[in-house]
């Protein structure tokens, strides 16, 4: 007879948890064999082959890497490599901005987009205590599922902002501005700087002035996320234009920033953590004292980060000839996808597929909405092999000219099925 459990893990203290949504819709892509299998699931540009992109610029700054003499493998400083931090703060903020000019910027490598949000998450939770500070953090409805647990992890409570307009597929700006004008004074608001993940859904020039107003008059904390900076229109300014509308408008802020996408590095785990001070006679001494506090919890939690991604970043980032490359690189990927995009809708509007398809081609970014029902997400999958995320979100980047008609009559097969 086996001898009674002795562990410290009772099922009651750890109880089996549910797999990652995400990364098991990649692995149950993996394990099927059909060979009409469409991956619509994780946020992962694919070309018109379908096939994962290595950046040209990318490659060219690898071959600089790996051919310098002198490229060896020490630790980087903790708060990263200076030469990638310095431009990927002047990428999001602009080279010109007043805010790195009068040194009230502290930038942090992070181990890409999650490791920001988390740093960031860690510091508000030590830190985020001025007199009437509400630590709840309130995020859109919905938002990138990782950003709940990430917070939930350091203690800081989570609510939600009306976002998405399930009647128009756009954004639900009314509701939105009146829970950020209801939310209790000094609350985290985290906002997606652009490409809204998973909708697509992204608030226009003026509705981003009327959000900053709100969040202004309320004293609310500002937690950008910019995962997809030049993916979604392809201008890189364009797409950092709501980080710095706040930050002309004097607001005190954070940014989480990733090149996941936008320069192809997924795995490599670039990525970099901004606080912004807002100005004042005290902003540098502020951002000097906030630099050190996130050194500590940078070493205790990583020590330092990984070298190889940052140092491709920085090599594309310092290079005005590569830089300008890289822009055409993202000119690339983010028109493929706004061809996609266009390709779909007039697939499913020429099949006439009950409903509107409009939204497919106001969206931006990697992702679409497409408000397929979770019964018709299951549908696609069980008997068309297309693999996305249960409310409906697909990655754009999975189409190409050879599966997006497959999935637009798969699309209108289901429709029609479940009406
Ligand atoms: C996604 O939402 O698919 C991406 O941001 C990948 C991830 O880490 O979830």
């Amino acid at each position: 007879m086996a001898p009674l459990s002795t562990t410290s893990f009772p099922a009651e203290a750890v109880p089996q948890a549910p797999e990652d949504p995400l990364f098991g819709l990649m692995r149950a892509y993996k394990a099927d064999t059909s060979p009409n299998k469409v991956d619509l699931g994780i946020g992962a540009y694919r070309d018109n082959n379908g096939k994962p992109w290595v950046l040209p610029v990318v490659k060219k700054a690898d071959d600089l890497i790996r051919s310098d003499p002198d490229l060896n493998h020490e630790y980087l400083p903790i708060a990263g490599l200076a030469s990638f931090t310095s431009k990927a703060a002047e990428l999001s903020l602009g080279a010109s901005s007043a805010a790195l000019g009068e040194k009230r910027v502290a930038s942090v490598q992070t181990i890409s987009g999650t490791g920001a949000v988390h740093l960031g998450a860690l510091f508000l939770a030590k830190f985020y205590k001025v007199d009437g500070a509400n630590r709840t953090v309130y995020v859109s409805n919905p938002t990138w599922a990782n950003h709940n647990q990430i917070f939930t992890n350091v203690g800081l409570p989570i609510a939600t902002y009306p976002y998405f307009d399930r009647a128009t597929k756009g954004l639900d700006i009314n509701g939105m501005l009146k829970a950020l004008a209801d939310a209790p004074e000094r609350s985290i608001i985290l906002l997606h700087a652009c490409a809204h993940n998973p909708t697509g859904v992204d608030p226009s020039p003026e509705q981003w002035r009327d959000i900053a107003e709100v969040i202004k008059a309320k004293k609310h904390f500002p937690f950008f996320d910019t995962a997809y900076q030049g993916f979604a229109s392809g201008d890189l300014d364009r797409d950092a234009s709501a980080i710095r509308y706040f930050v002309k408008e004097g607001s005190e802020l954070v940014i989480a920033q990733s090149f996941s996408k936008n320069l192809g590095l997924y795995g490599e785990r670039a990525g970099a953590f901004h606080y912004v001070a807002a100005p004042a006679s005290d902003a540098t001494d502020t951002t000097t004292r906030v630099a050190s506090q996130l050194a500590i919890l940078q070493r205790s939690e990583i020590s330092n980060p990984p070298i190889y991604g940052a140092k491709v970043a920085a090599t594309v980032l310092n290079d005005p000839a590569l830089f300008a490359e890289w822009q055409e690189n993202l000119r690339t990927m983010s028109g493929r996808i706004i061809t996609m995009r266009e390709a779909l809708r007039s697939k499913l509007e020429e099949y006439g597929t009950p409903g509107t398809w409009k939204h497919i081609t106001d969206q931006i970014g990697m992702f679409s909405f497409t408000g397929l029902t979770e019964a018709q997400v299951a549908k696609l999958r069980s008997d068309f092999h297309v693999y996305m995320t249960k409310n409906g979100r697909i990655s754009m980047a999975g189409l190409n000219t050879s599966n997006v008609e497959y999935f637009a009559k798969a699309v209108d097969n289901v429709v029609r099925g479940t009406q």
